[in-house]
């Protein structure tokens, strides 16, 4: 976890930072008294600590199988999707049996027949297995994905149809916990008190990673490693993540309520979803709320940088550089064609600095026109250090919410859309709110 964090281009008075240390030590301190306690939404603190043994067993069963597919949207698809991203291959699904570590895989997590179609194109149903999670059970999209796979697999008469599907779903509650009951079908327990989006260091972000042979063991690891750092340094000079708490704070405060995150790392795409999610979904509240905003460097530096060099000056910037990459691409030294001569700054190079060196040079862009930028370092994306980046962010959510006075784990407009998406279907008992969704609808 040698994560470092540089804000000297962050345009914000160091003495100002200092005066969050009180609010953010008691803030901190209150996530781990709401864990110890077993409170709502504060799970996530301790999930590093928890036995992983059933997710390993659970991953074995399912990995005979030629295709995977994983059911589930928000926090329960995200983190799936980011682990897949980071830490297997880019073109995973086209390699080889033997290069691949798992089946290959797919993500049902919008209920668009296109998608949904076109993922049964590719998978022979009777080689697949899949993995459905829904925290409460009752989320539409999802149940709609799983209802039309579910009917596919009878209509196709496959036998052991319990033994192809594994649900992942809160304890006792829910249709789909019912319905492993009914069918017998293995299953793994969301934990009650882990909301969606802190929820991929759990069965739900781990089983498909252990299915695909990412060592969900180094995630942890990593993870924990920085729990203790994060929780043991209580001075905004040494704590990272309350730098850039307070620095959010700060800049919203002055009128900056969007965060722009930009990671010089392709693999980082789905990673910068998933913590568009954890940032809207946990501060938005109240009439409140920081907006994420994703960007890849250098791609972005070719389109989104010239809004942010050059138009208001109306947000921060976080930009992540990874120090060392495991795969590297090295220039020549010298070239035989005088038709190249003006590549010579490239001569004797390598990729992966030519990378850095673009964050470099957007952060320098950034700051001479005026806009508050922070960087972080990160020594390089393998299991490990993921498992330590994930933590950061989901800690630096937990005490940003706590500077902005909103309860991060909850989501009520998010609930909101759910009752209305039910109710505009047609659920028996809901005909109030679907009256009252049909009034915003008048044309
Ligand atoms: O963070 C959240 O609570 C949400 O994004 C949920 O993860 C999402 O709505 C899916 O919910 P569920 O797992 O209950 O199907």
């Amino acid at each position: 976890s040698r994560l470092k964090l540089f804000y000297g281009a962050a345009l914000v008075d160091e003495a100002k930072l200092e005066n969050y240390e009180e609010v953010l030590s008691r803030v901190s301190g209150d996530l781990l008294i709401g864990a110890s306690e077993g409170k709502d939404g504060y799970g996530w603190v301790d999930l590093p600590e928890k036995g992983h043994e059933q997710i390993i067993k659970v991953a074995e069963a399912l990995k005979s199988f030629d295709s995977l597919i994983h059911i589930g949207i928000g926090g329960s698809a995200l983190g799936n999707k980011m682990l897949f991203d980071c830490l297997t291959h880019p073109f995973y699904n086209e390699l080889s049996r033997e290069e691949r570590k798992g089946p290959r895989f797919y993500l049902l997590d919008n209920s668009d027949p296109h998608l949904f179609l076109s993922v049964l194109d590719m998978v022979d149903l009777s080689r697949t297995g899949f993995i459905v999670v829904s925290k409460s059970g009752t989320t539409a999209e999802t149940m709609a994905n799983f209802l039309a796979l579910w009917e596919k697999l009878k209509e196709n008469k496959l036998p052991n149809l319990a033994q192809r599907i594994v649900v992942i779903t809160d304890p006792n509650r829910g249709a789909l916990r019912k319905f492993a009951n009914e069918i017998g079908c293995l299953t793994l327990e969301v934990p009650q008190n882990v909301g969606g989006r802190f929820s991929v260091l759990s069965p739900v972000g781990l089983l498909s990673a252990a299915v695909q042979g990412v060592a969900i063991e180094e995630l942890l690891h990593g993870a924990k490693d920085m729990k203790k750092k994060l929780f043991e340094r209580n001075s905004i000079d040494n704590n990272p993540a309350w730098i850039l708490a307070a620095l959010s704070m700060e800049h919203c405060l002055a009128g900056r309520n969007m965060l722009v995150f930009m990671p010089y790392l392709s693999r980082m795409n789905s990673f910068t979803e998933w913590f568009a999610q954890l940032w809207a979904e946990s501060l938005g509240k109240d009439g409140k709320g920081i907006t994420p905003i994703r960007a890849i460097g250098a791609i972005d530096q070719h389109s989104q940088v010239q809004l942010y060099t050059s138009g208001p000056n109306d947000k921060l910037f976080l930009i992540l550089t990874e120090e060392k990459s495991k795969r590297n691409v090295f220039f020549p030294e010298k070239l035989e064609e005088d038709s190249l001569n003006s590549l010579s700054y490239l001569l004797g190079k390598d990729m992966k600095s030519m990378l850095n060196c673009e964050a470099q040079g957007t952060l320098a862009a950034l700051a001479k026109s005026g806009k508050p930028v922070a960087w972080m370092e990160m020594p390089n994306l393998d299991a490990y250090h993921l498992g330590g980046l994930i933590y950061f962010f989901e800690y630096l959510t937990a005490i940003t919410g706590g500077l902005m006075k909103v309860n991060p784990f909850d989501q009520p407009g998010v609930e909101q859309g759910k009752v209305y998406t039910r109710a505009l279907l047609g659920k028996e008992g809901a005909e109030t709110e679907k009256k009252e969704a049909e009034s915003y609808m008048r044309h």
